[in-house]
């Protein structure tokens, strides 16, 4: 098995078996964002303690690009700074992917990340917005 098949099939597995989906109760921060492109939604929520990520749920719709790449975010995040949070940039969610994307399938792949970040500084447009067009 080639190693593009090993990242199809975590995938598969995150699209499948979403880790940390669903809503939080009470969250500090709740953030929402679609893809222009397809409509499709995604919402996240974070439990912040001094600065620390303890808890982390997403939810909405998407295709398996979408849904994977938040799942597998989501893992990331846990534990972090919300300073470490604002270093993650695109290169570290196709990293995690593992295959290559076209430029479609690359607005599904940072959909969970442009939302996290849209929480995270509170605005939209944040200083990643435009790397998804490049
Ligand atoms: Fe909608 Fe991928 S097709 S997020």
């Amino acid at each position: 098995m080639s190693f593009d098949d090993l990242y199809r099939q975590n995938i598969l597995d995150h699209y499948q078996n979403p880790r940390n989906f669903g809503t939080l109760e009470h969250p500090d921060i709740s953030a929402e964002d679609s893809n222009p492109l397809c409509g499709d939604e995604i919402r996240i929520d974070l439990k912040v303690k001094d600065g620390v990520i303890e808890d982390v749920r997403f939810s909405g719709k998407g295709c398996s690009i979408s849904r994977a790449a938040a799942s597998m975010l989501t893992e990331e995040i846990r534990g972090k700074t919300l300073d470490e949070v604002k270093r993650i940039g695109r290169d570290d969610v196709l990293e995690m992917l593992g295959i290559e994307l076209g430029p479609v399938r690359l607005k599904c792949a940072l959909l969970a990340l442009k939302t996290l970040k849209v929480g995270v500084y509170g605005v939209r447009g944040w200083p990643g917005d435009d790397e998804e067009d490049r």
